[in-house]
């Protein structure tokens, strides 16, 4: 069997992170600027089942029966398998790397999962189609993240933007005209399960309260829709502040987060917020494109340990 391969895009949050788990609408957007990839080689004289993993970057060298069954790449591996009704494969070679920080809210996981499951099911000779490749993929996603809404592993596989509900099928996003982010890493790795786990504490406790903003987020990212639909790029600045604002009531954001937001927008973003869990990991800022290098310059000034420049069209 030849080799193969597979690559899958970060992802950004641009509206309704954290709400979207309590059935909001949300929108996310691929960022090709970093990826995962997954390499396939046949190990020509290993024993069938005999699976080699290497992940250089977190020093994985292991096979695969030396994982624990709950390992995010182990798991990703069986589920494939399980869904090509392979019991034993051939032996092969899983070569794993990543430009995509980890724990920094754009999507790590999502994307090295679905690398993972097109390379390996290519290699096997039955591609899956997108939806299974989706579904695998947040089944791991539930793993290590708890209750995730499927809002990574959908945009990732689909790689487009997409207006996302819980449970509802697949809602690609029309981009009525390109605009222009600024994404910023804090630096700061964070718990997207503690958060959400965080917050589902604080709802249990004040239901009413967390409804309302949960609401209020929910109709942010239903203007955001029109609006980006309709190329109306203007009214997403003040949406993306709004979002922010209420994230903060969630008790989701930081102090870091906060000053690159700040400075973002002191530098000339039309909006600025943070992006995917939270606590830490990256911001998004809204910018002019001609603007662009000088919001970065400034968000790197302010703290940020990296910056990337990503058109959304
Ligand atoms: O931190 P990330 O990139 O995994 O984004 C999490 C987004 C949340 O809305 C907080 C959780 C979810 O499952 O949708």
């Amino acid at each position: 069997m030849p080799a193969s391969s597979a690559s899958a895009p970060g992802k950004a949050i641009l509206f309704g992170e954290h709400a979207v788990v309590y059935g909001q609408a949300a929108i996310a957007v691929p960022v090709s600027q970093v990826k995962a990839t997954a390499i396939v080689s046949p190990l020509i004289q290993g024993p069938p089942g005999a699976i080699q993993i290497e992940a250089p970057a977190i020093d994985l060298k292991a096979s695969l029966n030396e994982l624990t069954a709950d390992d995010p790449i182990a798991a990703a591996l069986t589920r494939t398998f399980a869904a090509l009704n392979i019991e034993q494969p051939p032996a092969f070679k899983l070569k794993l790397s990543s430009t995509i920080p980890v724990a920094a809210g754009l999507g790590s996981g999502a994307a090295v999962s679905v690398a993972i499951i097109r390379a390996v099911s290519r290699f096997l000779g039955h591609p899956l189609p997108d939806e299974t490749v989706s579904e695998i993929a947040f089944a791991v996603e539930t793993l290590h993240h708890g209750t995730p809404s499927g809002i990574d592993n959908t945009v990732v596989t689909y790689n487009q933007p997409v207006y996302f509900i819980k449970d509802r099928e697949l809602m690609p996003l029309a981009v009525g005209a390109p605009f222009t982010l600024v994404i910023a890493d804090t630096g700061i790795s964070s718990s997207t399960r503690a958060a959400v786990g965080d917050l589902r504490t604080a709802w249990q406790a004040d239901p009413k309260s967390y409804d309302s903003l949960f609401a209020a987020v929910g109709a942010i990212a239903n203007q955001a829709r029109d609006a980006i639909e309709h190329g109306d790029v203007a009214a997403l600045g003040p949406l993306m502040d709004a979002n922010h604002g209420h994230l903060q009531a969630m008790h989701v954001s930081s102090p870091e987060l906060d000053q690159l937001v700040e400075a973002a927008r002191a530098a000339g973003a039309q909006g600025a917020k943070l992006s995917g869990g939270g606590r830490g990991g990256n911001m998004i800022a809204l910018v002019e494109e001609s603007n662009a290098d000088t919001v970065a310059i400034a968000l790197q000034s302010a703290g940020a340990t990296n910056t990337i420049v990503s058109t959304v069209r």
